[in-house]
């Protein structure tokens, strides 16, 4: 374990290194409890100052180092907690280390350990450390050779890096593979796995003809569960290929799945290690948008390979370099995928749907994590534990500030900054600035103020005010801006906001736009660039007073404010033009009938849904000109996790009684509209997946979900029935989830019959574990759900040690169900607290996630502030923290 009192590395305090390492040869004898690792690094030394070597290395046995060829003396070496330095006298040397490694008793999941009796590495960010010595940080770029030896017939398959150059049988029924990376690359893209696994093969050609093999591995007995991420793979190829002229670089691209994995997946070079989760799918087993997220996944660790590996991260502050911008890169193919499906008609529509989606998770996970203790800008200035930095803000609202640079430049013009940051740093190692200042280069455009967005943290507030003066036909919209204090940061400056805004005429339709000044004009969407505190556009000949649509397409990731009337959000509800804005509408509308509830509930009133808002619900669900996906995502309400975030004070118990009634009536009131849905979405014949089918079910699921929770019969017994023979997971499990959330009394049995269907499935099985764990209660005669999260803990398919498991279980209670979670008496909070505890003995990284639940503790009301206070400080006194944790509750009580 490394040391209690974790420094804090400050942005500013980057120096280049000494010795730079010209390539790497490595050598590992596998074996679970002593792999031995042989290294042999080139070093030349980079400045003429008489700096050591200086090395990095945790958990590690120093067995023996060599400095050209022979045994280095006493006296060259001086180690210290987590370095190792070794006095060299001339400017190029050889140093040879060998260090033993214990992978089974690896339970963090970094660095090299054992899953179902294979081994496996993830090296993001410092895990290369718990494996080698070495310069682990990612501007230390060198060439690696790596050879593999393990017994041939527990670990048939040996992978690393590159190419395969060479491989054999050795004595005692052991044997070797070599394997050669051409390319340069930081010790956090190096990889290995050495296991029982087959593969999918695939073999094709990239857009300049050359063939290559992809392949995904799996545990036997997957194989039929890859097709899809192999297909989502090719997509990816061709999409960066066409999209932004990048081509694979390498003879052969490898997926791996394993089944213990701290995060998604990780983009090593041409080895790239996934958590199970998102590469493994077959319609008896995954839903719909388990399908979308293995394609999605997949296709950002595979853009990595321009955007990250080819270009790297001069720097851990410099972490949103490559995943914000890799973000961006996935969410525009998984649009681009969504609208190639939907075809010309249906692509404005898929598009929005993949806004909302983003959107949604922007808001839920981001929005809430910028206005607590951990609010850090996209660019952090400081950490303690880098593990804890690989934020929604580092990687979302930085996919939303690469989408900013997008929209104020253009398709073409983004392209070309891009073309420009790799002409220039291809091979490097670089920060934020060097791409900002390829796309200010690129395009004569000056990002100076726009670089605000990678220094200052906080959620701005975009607040718009309209005035319509009849006599000269003219609109003046008033744009102010303001970004709260977030930790470190009392005041901030005005940022470029590019804000995209719409008119919409009386008769609903858009109006044409021309801003005052100007004699073009025409176009009925336009992207104001709002970069001071307050400035006011003035639009011209118009007839009547419009409606305006502010902030359409979502483009910038800020807070809008802008107030409106009921009559306004039903208004837009049925005519905004931008899709995105009509479902935002519906948002809106929700969040204000909500928040009026729950203010209902907490002062004894009885709770009426108003007729206004069902009216203006109900035709848009039944809108037949929209398509599904589009509707079912605008009739989902607001999560309660973004609502709990917005209430002041946060009141849990309220916000669930108020949410829980509008389901109810809905459901109830809307049933024969409900139930025609339901037939009606229904999607004949055998499952495959397609986002148009997907959208069908998801509509369909969503119909089932408010029957039963409205409690009618019929839609009871429709779930019922298509419970009991459900030929495909999106079905099987919407069916599940509208029973289990409902007070029907049906619930129990058909989750143990899903249990008995799925008892050896770890995947579905997580499932099943999470519906448990975020049930709310429908039938006020059912117990605590706490007491049902205990006693899972218990089944014997339930894991500590396995990420997934805990995210499932523990993660869907804290993070999914904030009602139970919070009860009022604090037996939630006790519980985080002792698993929070317990986890952080084994794995630091899955702890100090789950210690994030609580940060935003100062929200809540008094009782639940007290009661959260005293546990975060328990886990804060709790002997042993690692880095990880202490951070995150060092921060939450500062
Ligand atoms: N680079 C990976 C991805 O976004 C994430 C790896 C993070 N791992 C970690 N332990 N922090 O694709
Ligand atoms: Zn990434």
């Amino acid at each position: 374990m490394k040391s209690e009192h974790a420094p804090t590395i400050q942005r500013s305090d980057y120096t280049p290194l000494a010795w730079n390492i010209e390539n790497i040869e490595l050598h590992f004898a596998l074996d679970p409890a002593a792999t031995l690792v042989t290294s042999r690094m080139r070093c030349v030394r980079r400045a003429s100052a008489a700096d050591p070597l200086r090395l990095l290395g945790e958990e590690l046995e120093l067995v023996s180092v060599s400095i050209d060829g022979r045994p280095a003396e006493d006296s060259r070496l001086k180690r210290g907690e987590g370095w190792l330095e070794i006095a060299l006298d001339d400017d190029r040397a050889e140093v040879g280390i060998v260090t033993r490694i214990n992978p089974q008793a690896n339970s963090a999941l970094s660095g090299l350990y054992v899953s179902r009796g294979g081994f496996f590495t993830q090296c993001e960010a410092e895990g290369f450390r718990r494996i080698a010595f070495f310069p682990d940080r990612p501007d230390a770029m060198t060439r690696f050779t790596v050879t593999l030896e393990a017994d041939a017939a527990d670990y048939p398959v040996l992978l690393s890096n590159g190419n395969l150059v060479e491989e054999g049988a050795l004595a005692g029924g052991r044997h070797f593979a070599k394997w050669v990376d051409p390319f340069l690359k930081p010790s956090y893209l190096f990889a290995l796995v050495a296991a029982k696994l087959v593969a999918l093969e695939r073999r094709v050609k990239t857009a300049s003809g050359r063939e290559v093999l992809l392949q995904v591995w799996v545990e036997e007995g997957n194989l039929d569960r890859t097709p899809h991420a192999m297909d989502s793979l090719v997509h990816s190829m061709r999409w960066d290929e066409e999209v932004f002229g990048l081509e694979l670089d390498l003879d052969r691209f490898m997926i791996v799945a394993v089944s213990d994995f701290n995060m998604g997946a990780m983009e090593n070079k041409g080895l790239n290690i996934f958590n199970a989760k998102y590469v493994l799918a077959k319609p008896d087993t995954a839903t719909d948008v388990d399908y979308e997220n293995i394609e999605s996944v997949v296709a950002h660790e595979y853009f990595h390979n321009w955007t990250g590996n080819r270009v790297t991260c001069r720097d851990w502050f410099q972490l949103t370099l490559k995943e914000g911008l890799t973000v961006f890169r996935d969410q525009q193919f998984s649009a681009d995928m969504l609208a190639q499906a939907a075809g010309e008609a249906g692509a404005a529509s898929a598009r929005a749907v993949k806004r909302i989606d983003d959107v949604r998770v922007l808001r839920a996970a981001q929005f809430p994590e910028d206005a607590g203790p951990m609010a850090h800008p996209i660019r952090p200035e400081s950490y303690q534990e880098i593990n804890n930095f690989y934020t929604a803000t580092v990687y979302e609202k930085g996919a939303e500030v690469i989408r900013m640079l997008h929209t104020l430049l253009g398709a073409e013009g983004f392209r070309n900054g891009m073309d420009l940051y790799f002409s220039y740093h291809d091979g490097q190692a670089v920060t934020c600035d060097d791409f900002v200042d390829c796309m200010a280069e690129a395009n004569g455009y000056d990002l100076d103020q726009f670089m605000l967005w990678y220094s200052q943290a906080g959620t701005p507030r975009v607040k718009a005010a309209g005035a319509w003066d009849a006599a000269s036909g003219s609109y003046t919209l008033t744009l102010s801006q303001h970004t709260p204090p977030t930790p470190g940061q009392p005041d901030k400056a005005p940022l470029v906001i590019p804000v995209a805004v719409g008119l919409i005429g009386p008769d609903g339709k858009d109006l044409p736009l021309s801003l005052e000044g100007e004699n073009h004009g025409g176009a009925t969407t336009r992207v104001l660039v709002l970069s001071e505190a307050e400035q006011t556009f003035r639009f011209t000949g118009l007839a009547a007073e419009p409606v305006p649509s502010v902030l359409r397409g979502f483009s910038a990731p800020v807070i809008l404010e802008l107030e409106e009337s009921d009559e306004r959000l039903a208004f837009r509800m049925a005519h905004d033009a931008d899709a995105f804005n009509r479902w935002d509408a519906a948002q809106r509308y929700a969040e204000r009938v909500i928040f009026a509830l729950a203010a209902d509930v907490a002062s004894g009133r009885a709770l009426v849904l108003p007729e206004a808002f069902a009216a203006a619900f109900r035709a848009l669900l039944n809108d037949g000109a929209l398509d599904p996906a589009f509707r079912a995502q605008a009739a989902a309400l607001p999560s309660e996790t973004y609502l709990l975030e917005r209430m002041e004070p946060a009141d849990p118990a309220a916000l669930r009684v108020a949410m829980m009634h509008v389901m109810r009536e809905l459901g109830k009131g809307l049933a024969a509209d409900w139930l025609a849905i339901e037939a009606a979405m229904e999607v004949p014949g055998e499952y495959h997946y397609h986002p148009g089918d997907a959208g069908r079910r998801a509509l369909g699921n969503l119909a089932l979900k408010y029957l039963a929770a409205g409690g009618v019969t019929e839609g009871l017994a429709r779930a019922e029935t298509r419970f009991a023979r459900f030929g495909n997971m999106t079905e099987g499990f919407g069916a599940l989830a509208a029973l289990v959330q409902s007070a029907s009394p049906a619930r129990e049995v058909a989750l143990s019959r899903f249990h008995e269907r799925y008892r050896d499935d770890a995947l579905v099985l997580d499932k099943w574990f999470a519906l448990q764990a975020s049930v709310w209660r429908w039938d006020a005669s059912a117990a605590p759900v706490l007491g049902r999260v205990r006693a899972l803990m218990d089944d014997p398919a339930f894991s500590l040690a396995n990420p997934n498991k805990v995210y499932a279980l523990l993660g869907s209670f804290f993070r999914a169900n904030a009602a139970e979670f919070h009860a009022p008496d604090g037996s939630g909070h006790a519980f985080w607290a002792d698993q929070v505890i317990a986890l952080d003995g084994r794995n630091p990284q899955v702890a100090a996630r789950m210690a994030r639940a609580l940060e935003n503790w100062r929200r809540f009301t008094p009782a639940l502030r007290q009661s959260i206070r005293a546990q975060i400080a328990r886990v804060a006194a709790a002997p042993g923290l690692s880095p990880d944790v202490a951070e995150i509750v060092g921060k939450a009580l500062a």
